[in-house]
């Protein structure tokens, strides 16, 4: 046992991930591990943050390991090849062989090198017979790829019916696409309010928000109308700084969410091809003028 915890138990190697072709392998599971397994990833502060569907996916392709007591379960500096949930036993943290911490059932561990593309920041050994609930690399970053590109298609749908955008090419659509932000805010809450200044333009994504506007200052905001999933509001903005002329407050039980984007992003992204525009058009007088002169007929270009 002492020369094993030289070794880590990980396997050696990961090959480099095709992560968007490989077939997810659900493991049946009751109920109550399945809850057991989603709390211990909402417990996680690097974890918690994913896509609901993000974490249910994930909870479904866990698998459950045992590891003996005295087992190097982890390696400092290795490559990792799997998160571990422990449902039963103890491990131990260490980094340069100083113990850190002990972790415990329902917590998560293993997950920064898989996340964020590093080699085990620690080294963790069992200090218990543990029975842990792991996920393989492969199948984490696949889930993660997948959604990240649902999002994406779910973000060109609701930009490129967006008027401003109809008429710009694919390539910058994708810059703005990535530039975008998504925010949420509280049912009640205020997204945008009458009279205040902003550089800011919003498609909403998810929920429902209502419109409100006062004649003048003193006056009460009237209802005006509802806006849904693909409505946008806030153009003006992206070309010089708006005075907002309504109140837009969210008006959802579940919330809403925004797709927000800023005036200065915006223009960086859509100089230069503003600037080709204003190229083309100067060009097209140009021909047409020496069409005109010349006494031949103009064509199109
Ligand atoms: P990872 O770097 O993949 O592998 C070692 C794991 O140890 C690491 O992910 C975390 O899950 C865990 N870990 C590292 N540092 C600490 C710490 N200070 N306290 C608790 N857990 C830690």
């Amino acid at each position: 046992r002492t020369k094993r915890t030289a070794i880590s138990a990980e396997p050696a190697q990961h090959k480099k991930s095709k992560d968007l072709h490989i077939v997810l392998e659900p493991y049946v599971k009751s109920d109550r591990t399945k809850e057991f397994l989603r709390d211990a990833i909402l417990n996680n502060d690097f974890m918690k943050n994913l896509e609901m569907d993000q974490i249910m996916s994930i909870v479904d392709c866990m698998y459950p390991l045992d590891h003996p007591d005295g087992d190097l379960i982890i390696k400092e500096g290795d490559v990792g090849n799997r998160v571990y949930i422990m449902e039963e036993g103890l491990v131990e943290v260490s980094k340069h062989s100083k113990v850190l911490t002990t972790i415990g059932p329902g917590r998560v561990f293993g997950e920064l090198a898989i996340l964020y593309n590093c080699t085990r920041t620690a080294s963790i050994k069992a200090l218990s017979d543990c029975k842990l609930w792991a996920v393989n690399r492969q199948t984490f970053q696949a889930i993660m790829m997948r959604a990240g590109m649902q999002k994406q298609s779910d973000h060109f749908e609701l930009i490129r019916n967006v008027k401003t955008f109809e008429s710009l090419p694919e390539d910058i659509l994708s810059k703005i696409i990535d530039s975008l932000a998504e925010v949420s805010y509280a049912d009640g809450e205020h997204i945008v309010r009458q009279g205040a200044k902003g550089d800011t333009f919003y498609v909403v994504a998810r929920g429902r928000a209502q419109v409100t506007q006062a004649k003048s200052k003193w006056d009460t905001p009237i209802y005006d109308r509802h806006l849904e999933r693909g409505d946008s509001f806030g153009e003006d903005a992206l070309q010089a700084e708006e005075t907002r002329p309504f109140n837009v407050i969210a008006d959802d039980p579940n919330g809403v969410t925004c797709l927000v984007l800023d005036r200065q992003c915006y223009r960086e992204m859509i100089a230069d091809e503003l600037s080709r525009l204003k190229r083309e058009e100067s060009f097209k007088i140009t021909r047409k003028i020496t069409t005109y002169t010349s006494g031949e007929e103009e064509r199109d270009l």
